[in-house]
Formats: C-alpha cells, sequence, structure tokens
C-alpha cells in the first residue's frame, strides 16, 4: 500500500485539519510528519469545535491509528492540555495514539531562546507562533536535542539540566529577562513545574519506532494519510526565507519525518484557500489592506488557530500555487473556504508579477516584501450563498468557472471544493 499526503499550499491554515479529518473514514493511519504545536489544526462537527495542535487530525475515528512522526516535535505541556479536553469531550485518544521514540522535545528554555530571538530582530521578527520551534529544530540539527525515548532513561535529568543551562546561557547572551516573560500564561518555574508533571502523560503513551511501524503496516496493506503541518510557501529551504517556519513542509518532510521511502508516496493532495493568507511577517505580494480584505478576515474569520493574530488576506497567487504544486507532485487540489467569497461581484488572481522590469511567472530569489507587484486576472464572482451546497451539480456557474480557470492554470485537478467550517460542508468533484 501507498501513503498518501495532504499538505498545504501557501502559507498554513487552509483547512489542512478538516479535510484530513473528512478523510479519515477511508484510512487505517492517519500520521503527522513535521512541524509541531504552532499548527492550529480546526475540525468542526456536530456544533462542536476542536483545533489540535500536535495530535493528528484523524483523531475523532476510533478505528484509526493515529501517529506522531518522528520529524514532528512535541510539548508535553501542550500534548497533555490536548489530550485532557479531547478526553472531557469524551474523544477517545490514548488508545489509539502512537508517538515515535524519536521525536524531539521542545523544553521550556526553548520557548525562551525563541522569544529572545524575536524580541532580538525588532521590526525584522519572523513572527513566530512562540512555541520553541526554531530553538528546537536547531538543537535537533546541532545534535543536542532530547527525544521522547530518552525520556524515561535514568540520566534523562542530567541531559534536561545540561540543555537548560546552555539554553539559560544564551538567553542571556540575548540580554533577555525572562523573569517577567509568560509561557502560554505562566512563568518560567510555573510552566516549567507543568512541563515536568506532564511527562507522566508522556511516558505512558504508546511509544513505538515509528519507521518500523508505519512500514509494517503498509506492509499488511493499511492505507496511510500523511497530514501535513504549516504550508509549503513556510517551508525552511523553499518558502520565503528567513520569514518560514524550520522545517520541510513540503513532501520530502514525509520521507524523512516518517521513514517511508519516496517510492511509497501515492496521491499528493494539495490544499489552498479561494484566495490568499498569511499569518506572521513576510512577502505577500497579493495582500490587500483594503476594506476587500477585511471582509475576506471578517468572513472567513480569519484569526489564527494557535495564537489568535489576525491573518492577512489577499487574493490568489497563482505562480506561488504552481510552484507549490511543482515542489510537491500534486496530483489533486481541494480549494477551501469557497464559501468566503460568497459576496464579492469579482474576484482577482495574480496570474504573474511585475519584477524589475519585467513580467515573470516564478518566484525571484530576491523576492523581497513590496517587489513583487501581481499582474491580476479578473474572474466574475458567484454572488450567491455556497454553504448549503452538497452536489458538484448545485455549485454556481461561476464558482464553476472559477475553478475551472484554477485547474487550466495549474493543470491540476480540483476534486474536492469546501463550502464551509462543518464537516458535512464539502463537494466532491
Ligand atoms: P489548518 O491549520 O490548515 O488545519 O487550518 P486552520 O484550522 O488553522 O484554519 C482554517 C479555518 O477555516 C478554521 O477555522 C476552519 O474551521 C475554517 N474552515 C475550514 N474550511 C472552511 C470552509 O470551507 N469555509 C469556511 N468559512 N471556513 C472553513
Ligand atoms: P498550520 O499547521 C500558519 C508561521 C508563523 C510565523 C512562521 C514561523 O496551522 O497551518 P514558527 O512558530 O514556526 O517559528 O513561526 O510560520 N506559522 C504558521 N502560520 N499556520 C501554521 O500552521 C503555522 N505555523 C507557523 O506565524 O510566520
Ligand atoms: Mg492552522
Amino acid at each position: 500500500m501507498s501513503v498518501d499526503v495532504l499538505l498545504g499550499l501557501q502559507w498554513g491554515d487552509e483547512g489542512k485539519g478538516k479535510v484530513v479529518d473528512v478523510l479519515t473514514p477511508a484510512y487505517d493511519v492517519v500520521a503527522r510528519f513535521q512541524g509541531g504545536p504552532n499548527a492550529g489544526h480546526t475540525i468542526e462537527f456536530g456544533g462542536k469545535k476542536f483545533v489540535l495542535h500536535t495530535i493528528p487530525s484523524g483523531i475523532f475515528n476510533p478505528d484509526c491509528i493515529n501517529l506522531i512522526g518522528n520529524g514532528v516535535i512535541i510539548d508535553p505541556a501542550i500534548l497533555q492540555k490536548e489530550i485532557v479536553n479531547l478526553e472531557s469531550s469524551g474523544v477517545t485518544v490514548t488508545k489509539h495514539l502512537y508517538v515515535s521514540r524519536k521525536a524531539h522535545l521542545i523544553l521550556p528554555t526553548h520557548r525562551l531562546i525563541d522569544a529572545a530571538s524575536e524580541a532580538s530582530k525588532g521590526l525584522q521578527k519572523i513572527g513566530s507562533t512562540l512555541k520553541g520551534i526554531g530553538p528546537t529544530y536547531t538543537d535537533k540539527t546541532a545534535r543536542n536535542g532530547i527525544r521522547v525515548g530518552d525520556v524515561s532513561s535514568p540520566d534523562f535529568l542530567d541531559k534536561y539540566n545540561t540543555l537548560k543551562n546552555r539554553h539559560l546561557q544564551i538567553v542571556s547572551q540575548y540580554g533577555f529577562d525572562y523573569s517577567t516573560h509568560l509561557i502560554d500564561g505562566s512563568d518560567f518555574e510555573s510552566y516549567e513545574k507543568k512541563w515536568f508533571a506532564s511527562l507522566e502523560l508522556l511516558k505512558r503513551l504508546n511509544h513505538v519506532d515509528s519507521e518500523y511501524f508505519i512500514n509494517e503496516l503498509l506492509q499488511q496493506g493499511k492505507k496511510v494519510l500523511a497530514e501535513g503541518a504549516q504550508g509549503s510557501l513556510l517551508d525552511v529551504d523553499f518558502g520565503s526565507y528567513p520569514f518560514v517556519t524550520s522545517s520541510n513542509t513540503t513532501i520530502a518532510g514525509v520521507c524523512s519525518g516518517l521513514g517511508i521511502a519516496p517510492s511509497k508516496i501515492g496521491k499528493v493532495y494539495g490544499i489552498f484557500k479561494a484566495y490568499c493568507t498569511r499569518v506572521g511577517s513576510g512577502p505577500f505580494p497579493t495582500e490587500l489592506t483594503d476594506a476587500d480584505g477585511e471582509n475576506m478576515r471578517k468572513t472567513g474569520n480569519e484569526f489564527g488557530s494557535t495564537t489568535g493574530r489576525p491573518r492577512r488576506c489577499g487574493w490568489i497567487d497563482l505562480p506561488a500555487l504552481q510552484y507549490a504544486i511543482m515542489l510537491n507532485g500534486v496530483t489533486d487540489l481541494i480549494m477551501m473556504k469557497a464559501d468566503v467569497l460568497d459576496g464579492f461581484e469579482n474576484i482577482k488572481a495574480a496570474v504573474a508579477y511585475h519584477f524589475g522590469g519585467k513580467e515573470i511567472t516564478y518566484i525571484p530569489f530576491d523576492a523581497e516584501d513590496g517587489k513583487l507587484k501581481p499582474v491580476y486576472q479578473e474572474i466574475k464572482g458567484w454572488n450567491c450563498k455556497v454553504t448549503e451546497l452538497k452536489e458538484k451539480d448545485a455549485l454556481p456557474l461561476d464558482l464553476e468557472n472559477y475553478i475551472r480557470f484554477i485547474e487550466r492554470n495549474t493543470n491540476t485537478p480540483v476534486t474536492i471544493v469546501s463550502t464551509g467550517p462543518d464537516r458535512t460542508q464539502i463537494v466532491y468533484r
């Protein structure tokens, strides 16, 4: 059996959680392969709303194995909160949740370094979620990290203290006074206590050598869906560096973050919004700072699932979408939040950029903020409510035309369209 992959093609928050949940009944396993609690994946059904940060979005189906792969980084305090929230709502979690022994841990001091680093950058700050993502991946590649499998080892505390002391030195080199800094509402000492307490739950979870685990499941004929976090334009290699996250959010991350071979990859679902959003700093050529952008933010409830920050909004960017499709080998496109454009008379799509006196359709190396001026094509809007529509033949002709326009520009079929946040608001084409 092969591994199908679902990943974001823009700057994250495309609606990955919703679609993974919708597709889960067709899979035996859902696996996260990169990122950490910087992710916020929203799932809505039966009038309830859940936001997952570390746990895969297949968790609501009790028959589905949910795996946190080696490429993911885990803050045990955040994971514990997620598990407690879900279980108090009646969702079974720990029975069908598996965690890679090789997944790295986010320490409380990683979060201090993140805050210190951002504070030192001033106006050039990344706009990080401050979940300790950059510092934890830095320790992983610098070979200093602590992994899930280390938690039960007798020298765990020594390893922790060695790393903590090194981190506190870094924090002091930044000149960062952490005595007044809050981590998720707690001072450092209180957070550290909570963090240590949460290790008890982490120890009781199912720990696996996830690369063997997943390959054995594949050999048994099980169907696996890999769930991406963030989006391709935040990839550490291919995103708008340095305004990116610290992992490979693109297809290569699936192989390194789960231990599966490239030849095992099957379908690649690329998910995008009918427009664009970005939270945090960095270039965003089609950003709208006018009433249209405000309308998208209000109608689409564009506020970060992890940080609550308002998301920047703008028109769809086709050269950027083509780039993400190329990087990932997308086989199926999924268009989200079509309903957010219901009230627009006309819709714009960037089909090229003006850059350095030329018209280009690629993303240049030095595409800094404000340098790429979008060349727009205008498309007629559908001007009607689509939130109740369930059948492809019921989609308004002007929405169908917008979808076909995107298909022509990307040479990739749009197989699913989402028309609202709920699990049931989905149209298969
Ligand atoms: P993810 O990080 O990719 O899983 O996406 P987020 O959960 O951060 O953000 C997507 C937001 O859009 C969430 O609030 C979802 O409930 C919501 N959402 C998902 N699909 C749709 C849709 O088709 N229409 C509308 N209006 N909202 C949607
Ligand atoms: P999901 O999985 C949207 C952004 C941050 C910041 C940059 C670096 O929900 O789509 P980091 O915390 O990784 O150091 O932040 O990346 N970012 C996201 N934006 N959705 C996400 O995840 C994101 N995860 C990180 O806002 O600009
Ligand atoms: Mg999100």
